[in-house]
């Protein structure tokens, strides 16, 4: 069947009636103009280029086809997904205010600059809200706290500055927050320890200083916990040990002193666990040992002392050992030829017994470190190191 342009109208009415039986067609309509209005007039706003890109976005096409749109069966927009389309310009034009029904808004890679407009605050039905990959500014507005539907928010990868409002920890169903890469200062709100829902807390390459807030240990879904490159000093809170769903824990590169609390060993499905370029001191707990799951182990570049404890042979499934440059004292521990899956072993710039127990000798470790090799010049990245060579390591037999 062909339908013809007043056909086509009656048809669209039909349509509306048939979807939006209880709400009056006309309000409807209105409210829907309201939006696709909304939308074209931050479109005008925008440098040439960009409204190019945007040329479904035009008036006399029905808003529900424009692209990176979705709407609802009555017509009101409730996804706006214009990740990766080279826009550039800012959003402060954009008055959320009048796309009531978003859940989902999505700006992820392009090249917006400016402020996050605190018309976004208002949208009662946000769950997804990623303006990562930008060049974005300003503060995180505190009232972004408010919105208690989100569940996923990405902010990462722009220059947002300021610090993290208090109130981000009101979000009672908050998944994911991604606030790194930014220059992010202050330190980490209390708060924070009330979302029992976060399962990935990434705030790291950032200038965040003050310690890590005792109530991390609250955040019992927690899977992610990466808060590497910062400022952050004080101790390690004891409470960490309590997240037990955590699979990576990444607290390299801070300021970080006291000793390594022992409850670390009851994360016993950690994969990942960085403390490395940190100012730890006291010995390695005998309690690592419980980390069966643990891939890279990595404590290179702190204050240690004390003996390498032997309880390191239970886990299993290390591939990644690096211990250098700290002030470990006695013997490399002969239970270390338990680990199967060793693939690296660093523990040079220690004040270690000058030997590789025999249990070692002849295990498959292609890039086995020397224990007396000089220091690493570059800090933070310790993948980058010079490695010993099969002649070497015959020599050094
Ligand atoms: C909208 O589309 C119509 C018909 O395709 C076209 O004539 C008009 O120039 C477009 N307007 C804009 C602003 O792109
Ligand atoms: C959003 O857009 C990007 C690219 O434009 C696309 O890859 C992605 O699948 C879209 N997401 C949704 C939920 O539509
Ligand atoms: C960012 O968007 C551009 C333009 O669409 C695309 O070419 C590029 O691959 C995207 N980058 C990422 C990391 O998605
Ligand atoms: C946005 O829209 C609301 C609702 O119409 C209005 O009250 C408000 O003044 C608008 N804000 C801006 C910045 O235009
Ligand atoms: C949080 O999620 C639950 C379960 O999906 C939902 O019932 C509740 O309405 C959500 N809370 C808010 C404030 O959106
Ligand atoms: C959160 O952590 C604090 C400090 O560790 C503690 O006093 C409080 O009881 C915890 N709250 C919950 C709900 O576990
Ligand atoms: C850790 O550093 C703080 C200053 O940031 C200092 O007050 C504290 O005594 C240090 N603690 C230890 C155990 O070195
Ligand atoms: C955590 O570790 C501490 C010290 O290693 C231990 O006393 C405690 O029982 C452990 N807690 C849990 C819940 O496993
Ligand atoms: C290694 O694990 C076994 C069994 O879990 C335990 O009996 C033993 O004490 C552990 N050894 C060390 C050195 O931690
Ligand atoms: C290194 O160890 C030896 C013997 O174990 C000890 O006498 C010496 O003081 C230690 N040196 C440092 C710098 O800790």
């Amino acid at each position: 069947m062909v339908l013809r342009k007043p056909h086509y109208f009656f048809f669209l009415l039909i349509r509306m009636l048939l979807l939006n039986p209880t709400g009056s067609t006309a309000a409807a309509m209105a409210d829907n103009n309201m939006e696709a209005d909304a939308l074209l007039h931050w479109k005008s706003t925008l440098p040439q280029p960009s409204q190019s890109l945007l040329v479904s976005w035009n008036a006399s096409i029905n808003h529900c086809l424009w692209l990176g749109l979705n709407c609802d069966p009555s017509s009101s927009i409730i996804a706006l997904n214009l990740s990766n389309f080279l826009i550039s310009g800012t959003l402060h034009s954009l008055n959320f205010s009048l796309l009531p029904n978003l859940d989902t808004v999505k700006f992820r890679n392009n090249t917006l600059h400016g402020n996050i407009p605190p018309s976004i605050t208002s949208l009662s039905k946000l769950t997804v809200l990623d303006l990562s990959n930008n060049l974005l500014s300003g503060n995180i507005p505190p009232p972004l706290g408010r919105v208690m539907s989100l569940r996923f928010l990405d902010l990462s990868y722009n220059s947002f500055s300021g610090s993290i409002p208090g109130s981000i920890g009101s979000l009672p169903n908050l998944t994911f927050l991604y606030l790194n890469k930014n220059v992010l200062s202050g330190s980490i709100p209390e708060g924070i320890g009330n979302l029992n829902s976060l399962q990935e807390l990434f705030l790291h390459s950032n200038s965040l200083t003050g310690s890590i807030p005792g109530t991390i240990g609250n955040m019992t879904s927690l899977a992610k916990l990466w808060l590497q490159q910062n400022q952050i000093h004080g101790s390690i809170p004891p409470g960490i040990g309590k997240l037990g769903s955590l699979r990576e824990l990444d607290l390299s590169a801070n300021y970080l002193n006291g000793s390594i609390p022992g409850t670390v060993g009851n994360l016993t499905g950690l994969n990942f666990l960085y403390f490395y370029g940190n100012q730890l001191s006291g010995t390695i707990p005998w309690e690592v040992g419980n980390m069966q799951n643990l891939y890279h182990f990595e404590l290179l570049n702190n204050e240690l002392t004390g003996q390498i404890p032997s309880s390191i042979g239970n886990m299993t499934a290390l591939s990644v050992l690096y211990l250098f440059e700290n002030h470990l004292s006695g013997p490399i521990p002969a239970e270390i030829g338990n680990l199967k899956s060793l693939q690296e072993l660093a523990v040079y710039t220690n004040n270690l017994t000058r030997s590789i127990p025999s249990t070692v000798v002849g295990h498959h470790l292609p890039e086995l470190m020397d224990t007396l090799r000089q220091s690493w010049p570059t800090r933070w990245k310790p993948r980058k190191r010079a490695t010993f060579t099969a002649s070497e390591w015959s020599r050094w037999k």
